[in-house]
Order: C-alpha cells, then sequence, then structure tokens
C-alpha cells in the first residue's frame, strides 16, 4: 500500500470539511455554538464514513465518554482504503460562528497511520512563523520581544515591521506587553488560532509570527499546514491539573514538559484541508442563496506539493 495520500484522495476527503462547513453554515449568527458544532459533526461523520478509507479518529471532538460522534479511537471510512490518521475540528471557532464573525472554519488533517502527534485536549504553548527562514530563528523559550528581534532581522526590516497574531485573552497580558515594547504590531484575535497561524504565511495579512496558549489539538492541525506550505512551529502542552496530567498520559505522552516542533507534532506526508464557513482572511464563508450553496476550500498536499483552492457551488439541499 502506497503511504501517500493523492491529490484525488485528498480532493475526496475534502467533501467532509465542506459539508460540515455547510451545514454549520445554516446556523451562524443564531448565537447557538452547541447546536452549529453538532450540525458541523454530524455532517463530517457522515461525509466520512463515505469514504474508501480505515480512518482512526486520533484529534477529535473528546473523549469516547463525553463525545458522542467523532470521538478520539473512533474508526471512520468505508473499512477499505488506505489506514489513516484524521486530525479534525469540524467547527473550529465556535463562537465566532454563533456571533456571525469572521474565520470560522471547518478543518482536518489526514497523514498515513502514525504521522500525527494524539495531541491531548489542553492547551499549548505555541510559536510560529512562516516559510523562508533559516532554522532555529524562533524560540518557544525566549521573551516575546526577543523572538520579534530575531525575526526582524532574519527578514531584514526593523521591528516595527514585524506583525504579531495572538489571541486575546488576559492569559497573554504579559506576551502582549513584551511586544508592544518591542515595537511589533499586535494583531489580536477573539478565537481561530488555526488561523492565526496560517496568517504568518500570508504576506497580505501583515501578520509574521504566531504567539501564545491555545488548543494543543488545533496546534496539531496549523502544523499540519505550515508542514505543507513551509514555516516553523514550535509547541509545548500546557498541564495545569492531575486530570490533564492523565488526559495527557492517555494520550500517549510520555514527556509532559518536551518541546515539539514541526515534525514531531506532524511526522507524516499529512493533508490540510479548511473550508470557510464565514468568510475572513483566509477564505470565503458558505454562501446560500436562492437554492444554491458556494463554498470556499484551501486544500494542501504535503506528498505532492499541491496547494488547491476549491470553489464549489452546488444545489442547497
Ligand atoms: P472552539 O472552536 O472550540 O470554540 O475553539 C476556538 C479557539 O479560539 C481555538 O482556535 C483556540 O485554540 C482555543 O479556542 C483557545 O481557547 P480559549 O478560548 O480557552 O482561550
Amino acid at each position: 500500500m502506497s503511504d501517500i495520500i493523492t491529490d484525488e484522495l485528498a480532493l475526496a476527503i475534502a467533501r467532509a470539511p465542506i459539508n460540515a462547513a455547510i451545514a454549520a453554515a445554516k446556523l451562524v449568527g443564531r448565537g447557538d455554538e452547541r447546536a452549529a458544532d453538532q450540525a458541523a459533526v454530524d455532517a463530517m461523520r457522515a461525509a466520512l464514513n463515505a469514504l474508501a478509507i480505515r480512518g482512526r479518529v486520533v484529534i477529535g471532538e473528546g473523549e469516547r465518554d463525553d463525545a458522542p460522534m467523532l470521538f478520539v479511537g473512533e474508526s471512520v471510512g468505508g473499512g477499505k482504503g488506505p489506514e489513516l490518521d484524521i486530525a479534525l475540528d469540524p467547527l473550529e471557532g465556535t463562537t465566532l460562528a454563533a456571533k456571525a464573525k469572521p474565520n470560522a472554519l471547518s478543518v482536518i488533517a489526514v497523514a498515513p497511520k502514525g504521522g500525527l502527534l494524539h495531541a491531548p485536549d489542553t492547551y499549548m504553548d505555541k510559536i510560529a512563523i512562516g516559510p523562508g527562514f533559516p532554522d532555529g530563528v524562533i524560540d518557544l523559550d525566549e521573551d516575546a520581544a526577543q523572538n520579534v528581534k530575531a525575526l526582524a532581522k532574519a527578514k531584514g526590516v526593523t521591528t516595527s515591521e514585524i506583525g504579531v497574531c495572538v489571541l486575546d485573552r488576559p492569559r497573554h497580558g504579559a506576551i502582549i506587553e513584551s511586544l508592544r515594547g518591542s515595537g511589533a504590531k499586535v494583531f489580536l484575535i477573539g478565537d481561530g488560532d488555526i488561523a492565526g497561524v496560517i496568517h504568518c504565511t500570508k504576506p497580505e495579512t501583515g501578520i509574521d509570527m504566531y504567539l501564545g496558549s491555545g488548543g494543543a489539538p488545533e496546534g496539531v492541525l496549523a502544523a499540519a499546514a505550515l508542514k505543507c506550505v513551509g514555516g516553523q512551529f514550535q509547541g509545548r502542552l500546557v498541564i495545569r491539573n492531575d486530570q490533564e496530567r492523565v488526559r495527557a498520559q492517555q494520550a500517549g505522552i510520555e514527556e509532559l514538559k518536551r518541546r515539539y516542533d514541526l515534525n514531531d507534532l506532524v511526522s507524516g506526508a499529512a493533508v490540510f484541508i479548511a473550508t470557510g464557513v464565514t468568510s475572513g482572511s483566509l477564505l470565503e464563508g458558505v454562501r446560500i442563496r436562492k437554492g444554491e450553496v458556494q463554498t470556499h476550500t484551501l486544500v494542501l498536499n504535503c506528498a505532492s506539493g499541491a496547494s488547491m483552492e476549491l470553489k464549489t457551488r452546488e444545489r442547497a439541499q
């Protein structure tokens, strides 16, 4: 069996986030995060089960006892075809969708079995930059201002020309202060740090670096995208209590304080796919009008190097 995912298979898998995005889009702006998430989960699961793959969810909606569907360890797919590990977030940015704010996405990353870190549902400290810089420019263990200086030097610009994306959270107060002290521009986002990381690969966003803590599952998903387009990512789990320690150990993590690089998080030739639910800086959101639905999807395949943008139009169900 080939251990790579073909572009053809990647495009077939794209049905999962596309259908999830369409389902969630029907509930955008309704203020009901749970309903939008559930609709996305149901649609993504049905689409995955229609594929000729033997998939196993390694990052999903939670543990089997808490999540009725797409739980970690769940088998998906038609029972024939390649053995794949699947990391998914059917609705990334549930609050964004509920409030009809930009950059809610439906996201999936797929790799040959064993190719994705089974990240527990904890926080992760993260730092990321886009492609084109020598290894070691950034350092998760360095002060934020120091990272800005190092990146500015590598880029040949002043620190005031460096943009850094950070989740707008009280826990990031010290990081934000340090960044502003360095002269960097701080782009605060309300939610959605997968998009936050991917921004670093898109010069038009003005964002060069992503910094701060967010979900560990989202860290692996974002790392899959960077693995395909180039860039650097470092992450470390944030374990705050015994419950989280147990969760990490159950996920098979032995070294709780380990610093992960891109290739530790995504060791296989992954595919990353995201469909816009609401329009934002990365993708257009789902449009449903006059019986027609339009979607916009990014498909990145590490194995082939393909970066594909997919626009679909179909009859609304
Ligand atoms: P949800 O889609 O699960 O609501 O996650 C949104 C998100 O902003 C992620 O992108 C991010 O990793 C995480 O929440 C940050 O968590 P918190 O809101 O607790 O700071």
